[in-house]
């Protein structure tokens, strides 16, 4: 299988195919993704959230996503691997940026990298894409500024905050980027925001009119403790119920005895040699 490429990107918003985005953060979960036919694997920050445990995205680290994505890339070879740029590893310059996505290209075989922000990275996102970095933008929730908001809200619902939306897509566009994520904007604004660029937009709790969507591999699956109902996610399995239950009966049958069974057991004079029997 042949990895999605930026113009084929491109080509799907204007064929109208939309684009499955999930994220995936270790080689099961990318080999799976991969496997359900997903166009991008997002080795998102949130991260932080499902598989670290801390309660904002702010915590993670340009190591953590560089490790990440390496298992990522082993379990999801044929997939395009976009990785978010962590909190603080890029605005600080279009120098400084550049050397940070190119760590998560080089060392952790990323083939795009995600920032959060608008027109102000503008400089940052020409520099990435002229040397060779596709660029994925994300705009209204941005979870890394989730402090100074104050909260996960919908964003873009007065007149202000939708054409700054509007503005900050095109800027994005103009500085080159290949996608942009919408997080948790209200579907009207969406869809204005996907009319009236050139590039895919791929939504969150952004509604119907996206070109693409995207959700947490955790999300998907009720896969751990701290997944609360969110009115944007669909959750397709309760994976969570499953591997507890399954983990209960495992610890209730050591303690009752009843695993291991003869047959997992290996008795010193058996015919069948000890390697084999593994
Ligand atoms: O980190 C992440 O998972 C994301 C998606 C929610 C878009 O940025
Ligand atoms: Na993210």
């Amino acid at each position: 299988k042949q990895a999605l490429t930026v113009p084929r990107l491109r080509a799907m918003k204007s064929q109208k195919k939309p684009i499955a985005m999930l994220t995936a953060y270790d080689y099961p979960s990318a080999m799976l993704a991969e496997e359900a036919g997903v166009d991008i694997i997002l080795v998102g920050d949130s991260l932080g959230n499902v598989v670290l445990g801390y309660d904002t995205t702010v915590p993670v680290k340009l190591e953590d996503m560089i490790y990440h994505t390496r298992a990522v890339v082993r379990g999801a070879p044929g997939t395009m691997i976009v990785t978010d740029m962590p909190f603080a590893t890029y605005r600080l310059g279009p120098e400084s940026t550049l050397r940070n996505a190119a760590r998560i290209m080089q060392e952790g075989g990323a083939h795009a990298v995600k920032l959060e922000g608008g027109e102000e990275l503008a400089d940052e996102i020409r520099l990435l894409t002229s040397a060779g970095i596709p660029v994925v933008g994300h705009i209204g929730l941005t979870p890394q500024s989730v402090l100074q908001i104050g909260g996960y809200r919908v964003q873009g619902k007065s007149s202000q905050e939708a054409e700054k939306m509007l503005a900050d897509a095109k800027a994005l566009e103009q500085a080159g980027a290949s996608a942009i994520v919408l997080e948790l904007v209200t579907e009207e604004l969406a869809a204005a925001v996907t009319h009236s660029i050139g590039i895919p937009t791929i939504g969150i709790g952004a509604g119907r009119g996206c070109d693409g969507q995207v959700l947490v591999y955790h999300d998907v699956l009720r896969y751990g403790s701290g997944i609360r109902d969110k009115k944007m996610v669909k959750s397709y399995a309760n994976i969570g119920d499953t591997i507890r239950n399954a983990l209960t009966e495992y610890v209730e049958e050591v303690r009752t005895k009843a695993f291991p069974e003869e047959k997992h057991s290996f008795p010193m004079d058996s015919s069948q040699s000890q390697s084999s029997g593994l």
